[in-house]
């Protein structure tokens, strides 16, 4: 935990509790429900030894690794041996595979994972459209809203839910922009979220792609029917396409950022001469331990949401669906630490392109092209001689959708907030403003420490195009184009 020593990133919850919502003991005691339902009935030895009530460290032992196959169990015995599909499953256990890969994809590449549940998934009511969520503004590309724009174009952070407002996770999606198509996989959607509210006997579960959250703002909790994960702000989580869930504030409010990923699931990028160590290093990814809830079943008590093509449908169940005691594979959530990252950078002049700072990576059909990739701007040292340090003034085939964690961002000192967006897309024109511009050409070049930033960037091979909603005038900063136009005529 040295990093958290050294750099806590405590970005709290935006302003809490202007709603007059009444959040904190209720929610508390809506935990300790469900956390108790599992200790009671599964157990598990270790919950059994935890006298002082739950903890997280009760359920969320992280299995780490990359993309490594593990095994975990909440009740010992839970899990086969020796096969996967007995004629009977331990416990009266249904076994269920949930394929994230085509069957026949090569060895390396493919993910599966067996789920050792109460009810298997099939065990639901016929589904229906839900009428506000699809009328709301967490969308799916293509959307067809108004033209791709070369525009520059930069948002403000997604304002708190106002007094009695409130907002689960899903009600609290608003998707800026988005390229390619759900429905040829291909291309992703770049949204932001804020929430103030658990998303209680709801859950979702998205056919369309994977989820990548980055909590900027307030922690989460990310129940998941493989186990839960925690994040806060500088760690993100992924949510594999088909794994049912929910995400509740573990705090007033969380606000944060989604990358919506219609394409090849995301990996580590290649190293290439760096050779076997940097970057993000495979250890220091985390996926849950098996976890389950269940109880009293009562008719249409629990609601899941389906988002399949673009459309929500939502179906009614007896049971809570996170109900896997047991599970085996390499096809499950995770959650990364940011501020582990092993950043690489330039100890002579000039800056290596921003690829050096890639997290992870969906690759498309061309090599080295991705669908997206998540790269991040952390702290790091500058220290390249005669060398114009902030980002360099840049034209890109690929596309550039950026957020900011925390602090600030080296080519904008202003204007660029924590929670806020921007947009560059291909061939868009785009670099330090020109205070920047100025302080950098004039600053002294010694050794200096950038601190206490987290700055990210979903890049794609495909120009996004915005959603309506981008444009209303309280998001979209109108006069962001200005922040170029005092860069005067230097020539002599
Ligand atoms: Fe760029």
């Amino acid at each position: 935990m040295r990093h958290r020593e050294q750099w806590p990133c405590q970005v709290e919850a935006p302003n809490q509790d202007s709603s007059g919502f009444i959040f904190g003991p209720e929610f508390v005691h809506f935990r300790i429900w469900r956390i108790f339902k599992c200790r009671a009935l599964s157990l598990y030895p270790l919950i059994m030894k935890d006298h002082q009530g739950p903890s997280l460290s009760t359920y969320s032992m992280p299995l780490a690794g990359f993309g490594n196959t593990f095994e975990s169990e909440a009740i010992p015995g839970a899990l086969p041996r020796g096969q996967n599909s007995p004629q009977v499953a331990p416990l009266g256990l249904y076994a269920e595979q949930l394929s994230g890969t085509a069957f026949t994809a090569p060895r390396h590449s493919n993910l599966r994972s067996w789920l050792y549940r109460i009810r298997p998934s099939v065990v639901h009511s016929p589904f229906e459209l839900h009428d506000s969520l699809n009328r709301g503004d967490f969308r799916t590309a293509p959307f067809g809203d108004r033209p791709p724009s070369p525009q520059q174009m930069r948002w403000s952070p997604l304002p708190i839910p106002s007094h009695g407002e409130k907002k689960d996770f899903l009600s609290g999606i608003t998707t800026l922009a988005g390229n390619g198509s759900v429905s040829s996989g291909h291309g992703c959607a770049a949204h932001v979220y804020v929430t103030n509210a658990p998303m209680e006997e709801r859950f979702f579960v998205n056919a369309d792609g994977e989820l990548l959250i980055v909590p900027q703002a307030g922690p989460i909790q990310i129940r998941t029917e493989m186990g839960i994960l925690e994040a806060e702000p500088c760690e993100i989580a992924v949510i594999p396409r088909g794994v049912k869930f929910q995400v509740n504030p573990t705090q007033n409010t969380s606000r944060g950022y989604i990358c919506e990923n219609y394409g090849a699931p995301f990996k580590l990028p290649e190293l290439g001469p760096i050779g076997a160590n940097g970057l993000a290093h495979a250890r220091d990814f985390v996926s849950p331990n098996a976890w389950f809830e269940t109880g009293p079943s009562s008719e249409f008590s629990h609601e899941l949401i389906h988002k399949f093509q673009g459309k929500f449908w939502s179906s009614q169940l007896s049971h809570s669906p996170l109900d896997v005691v047991a599970w085996h594979g390499n096809y499950a959530p995770y959650k990364y630490d940011l501020r582990k990252f092993n950043t690489i950078g330039t100890v002579s002049y000039d800056h290596p392109d921003p690829s050096i700072f890639t997290v992870l990576t969906s690759p498309s059909d061309t090599v080295g092209t991705a669908n997206v990739d998540f790269v991040i701007f952390p702290p790091r040292w500058m220290v390249a001689e005669h060398t114009f340090r902030p980002p360099y003034y840049h034209r890109n085939i690929m596309s550039e959708f950026m957020g900011l964690i925390t602090g600030i961002y080296d080519a904008k000192e202003e204007g660029f907030l924590p929670g806020g967006a921007s947009l560059h897309n291909c061939m868009s024109a785009h670099g330090p403003d020109a205070t920047t511009f100025e302080k950098a050409s004039a600053s002294a070049l010694s050794p200096q420490k950038i601190d206490q930033t987290m700055a990210f960037m979903f890049e794609s091979r495909y120009p996004f195009e915005t959603t309506q909603a981008a444009h209303e005038p309280s998001l979209l900063q109108g006069d962001y184009w200005k922040c170029w136009q005092g860069l005067k005529k230097n020539f002599v």
